[in-house]
């Protein structure tokens, strides 16, 4: 009977289902961060972003003020360019990590907190160009191993640490333009090994000691930096000046200023040592002599009389032993 057949049927299957549902957090967890909506192939996007099956979310131009949520963890370009981002709070990216490509151009941005990056280890392209950073705090960029390109253009950046940057072994491109630089730290570009593209115009060189790494380093990566020449904007003397081209005495007095204790110490240290040594010497060598000198002079007259001196107690006792021994003492 089929009715019956329906209802013997219905439950045990039922009861099975009920038991997968009940189970399946046990047996198959789904991986954290995968939305269960999300079609397999297309990248789940935040309203009023176009993403593509590429992996690019587009979100440049919407007038955001920060990052948009529910970004998939499968995209791999991020356009938020165009947008009114004026802070990077910490880990603003976590939910990112595979992007390899960040454009945040021209939004206005003012401060990127220290950790804004972290965990964009395979980010290659990041472009911070025409905001309005003026300092960048310790390790901002450290986290970012992979990078190849990275634009500051454009900003406010007066001053560039060293320690912003950290190693980033394989950073390729670095564009410093149109900032309000006068010298680059002495550290900062010998820890970019790979770098040979240096964007540096729009920034007022100042042609001092504190410019002097830059040029060396421009010198000897010819092609490197851009065709058109980087021109000094200060001291008087130098203004447009090109930066490779500067007289061979336009850092003499850096040299003598940071050596000034050193030559110092060579020049006088060398002649002391030579003229007290040369003292040590004619004075033992005078005392030697004039000891010398002196027993000879009393061995050859040892039958001359004087009065032994009373300082001279070997004298005394030796020229009493031989008086005795010349004199034979009298007999009773
Ligand atoms: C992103 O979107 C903007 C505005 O919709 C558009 O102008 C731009 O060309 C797009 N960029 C890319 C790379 O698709």
């Amino acid at each position: 009977m089929p009715g019956v057949f329906f209802f013997s049927w219905l439950p045990t299957h039922l009861l099975v289902l009920l038991l997968l549902l009940l189970l399946k957090p046990a047996w198959a967890p789904m991986p954290t961060g995968v939305p269960l909506s999300e079609p397999s192939g297309a990248p789940e996007c935040p309203e009023a972003c176009v993403c593509s099956v590429i992996g690019q979310a587009n979100c440049s131009s919407l007038a955001l003020s920060s990052v948009p949520a529910g970004l998939s963890w499968h995209v791999h370009r991020l356009l938020l360019d165009h947008n009114h981002l004026r802070t990077l709070p910490p880990t603003a990216f976590e939910g990112v990590r595979a992007l390899d490509l960040l454009d945040l151009r021209k939004n206005g941005l003012r401060s990127v907190h220290a950790r804004a990056f972290w965990g964009l280890v395979a980010l290659q392209f990041l472009d911070l160009s025409d905001n309005q950073l003026e300092t960048l705090a310790p390790g901002t960029f450290a986290p970012l191993h992979a990078l190849r390109s990275l634009s500051l253009a454009g900003n406010r950046l007066a001053l560039l640490e060293p320690s912003a940057l950290g190693a980033l072994p394989g950073l390729r491109a670095l564009s410093l333009q149109d900032n309000a630089l006068s010298a680059l730290e002495p550290g900062l570009l010998a820890r970019l090994p790979a770098l040979d593209s240096l964007s540096l115009h729009g920034n007022p060189w100042a042609c001092g000691c504190a410019l002097r790494p830059l040029c060396i380093w421009l010198l000897s990566h010819p092609s490197a930096s851009e065709a058109e020449p980087l021109l000094c904007t200060s001291p008087g003397r130098l203004t447009l000046t090109p930066l490779t081209a500067l007289p061979d005495d336009a850092f003499q007095h850096c040299t003598t200023r940071l050596a000034a204790r050193d030559l110092a110490v060579i020049y006088a240290l060398g002649p002391v040592s030579f003229l007290a040594s040369l003292a040590i010497c004619l004075v033992l060598g005078f005392a030697i002599t004039t000891c010398r000198a002196r027993r000879r002079h009393r061995h050859r007259r040892p039958a001359t009389r004087r009065p032994p001196r009373p300082l001279d107690l070997a004298g005394s006792v030796s020229i009493a032993d031989r008086e005795s021994e010349a004199t034979p003492p009298a007999q009773p």
